[in-house]
């Protein structure tokens, strides 16, 4: 995601100032895009400063530091693609400071919505959906009438494994489960949406960012990946936001929002897509959907929890100690086995990030106990 919003700042100069860049170890990626973009800024969260950072370039170390850059640079604007847990102080941060926050880390909402959106009213600072399905939603309700809405529909591709016989997931290897039909991301969110664990994040997230309740919240499968999402208002009018698959699209209308900005994209030839088919969610397949409307009864920071053990869950499968279908397995006992807590403070969500971090670790400990 940072790479290809680098890809829209190069094309608007005239527009944007990148004032700073962050990664967590890419350090000769980092060093290329400061000496292409010249910012006040650049910090590496896990790594030493690397050589060839531009002259009136300052670097930040460390998570600390990523949060000294924020102060020190105080970007009007802040496109958040960090993954995981690691994205939340960023985003916190943007909307303590009542700045824009477009924002492709969903974990931030997944475990602190509750944290995270009132803070947002209080400053009045701008949340901008970068997740396509997000930001489809957003633009199919913009400028209507809210209490005319009836339902949103977020599309799912359904991933590489829509077809495979369920008695075989137990063998799914980790390149199977990198490799997505319709998507190129990280390895995270990857295996999030061939689990569907990622949709499930997606639930939180539309719940989050639009005020919805669970029943107006629906995932249908859409192996195609070009209706990024539907919405439905009480007249029975569905409107849907549509286009290839990349995300170059949302982050260029985050960016340019209200305004429309142009970019070299390739026509988008209706024509070549003549068969779009929407199919029903299988639970059986997709256990991880369910869990988010178990989330959402449970409430606190049941969120936090399933994001954390998801994310000690998908390291556990990349490393080959867990098989694809523990994945799911592992954050339905964790959450089953614990009662949640209320959200009142960072400090609140960090310790169920780190609660659900250690009872994930603890099952992963006793061999076989998680299957
Ligand atoms: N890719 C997509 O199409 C897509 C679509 C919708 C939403 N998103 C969301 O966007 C976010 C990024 O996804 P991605 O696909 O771009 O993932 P990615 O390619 O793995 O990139 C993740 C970024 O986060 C940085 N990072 C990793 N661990 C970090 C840490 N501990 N502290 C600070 N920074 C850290 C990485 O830096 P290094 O490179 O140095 O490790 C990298 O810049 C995720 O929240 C994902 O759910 C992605």
């Amino acid at each position: 995601m940072g790479s290809q919003a680098l890809q829209i700042l190069a094309a608007h100069r005239d527009r944007f100032e990148v004032v700073l860049l962050a990664a967590h170890t890419s350090a000769d990626a980092l060093a290329a895009a400061a000496a292409a973009h010249g910012p006040q800024a650049a910090c590496l969260t896990g790594a030493p400063e690397p050589p060839g950072l531009p002259a009136g370039t300052r670097f930040f170390r460390g998570p600390e530091g990523l949060l000294e850059a924020l102060d020190a640079t105080g970007p009007d604007t802040v496109l958040n693609a960090i993954t995981g847990a690691a994205g939340l102080e960023a985003s916190a941060w943007t909307l303590r400071h009542g700045r824009t926050l477009a924002l492709a880390n969903k974990e931030s909402l997944v475990m602190a919505g509750e944290y995270l959106m009132p803070l947002a009213a209080r400053s009045g600072a701008r949340i901008l959906p970068v997740d396509s399905e997000h930001c489809a939603v957003f633009q199919c309700l913009h400028g209507e009438d809210r209490g005319a809405l009836r339902r949103v529909y977020l599309t799912a591709s359904g991933g590489p494994f829509r077809e495979r016989p369920l008695a075989e997931f137990a063998t799914i290897t980790r390149e199977e489960a990198l490799r997505h039909p319709t998507w190129v991301m990280g390895p995270r969110i990857t295996i999030g949406s061939a689990t569907m664990m990622n949709k499930a994040f997606e639930v939180l997230e539309a719940h989050w960012l639009f005020g919805l309740p669970s029943e107006q919240i629906e995932v249908v499968v859409h192996p195609q990946s070009i209706v990024h999402s539907m919405v439905e208002f009480v007249d029975g009018s569905m409107l849907a936001q549509c286009g290839v698959p990349d995300m170059r699209v949302p982050i260029l209308y985050c960016l340019g929002f209200p305004d429309r900005l142009t970019f070299d994209f390739a026509p988008f030839a209706p024509a070549r897509w003549q068969n779009l088919n929407f199919l029903p969610m299988d639970p059986a397949r997709y256990p991880a959907v369910p869990l988010a409307y178990e989330v959402l009864q449970r409430g606190g920071d049941a969120g936090a929890v399933l994001n954390a053990v998801d994310e000690v869950a998908t390291a556990a499968f990349l490393d080959g100690r867990i098989p694809f279908p523990a994945i799911t397995a592992l954050s339905q006992r964790v959450l089953a086995e614990r009662s949640p807590r209320p959200i009142d403070s960072l400090q609140d969500v960090l310790a169920a990030d780190a609660e659900g971090r250690s009872a994930a670790n603890r099952i992963l400990s006793c061999e076989n106990s998680w299957t």
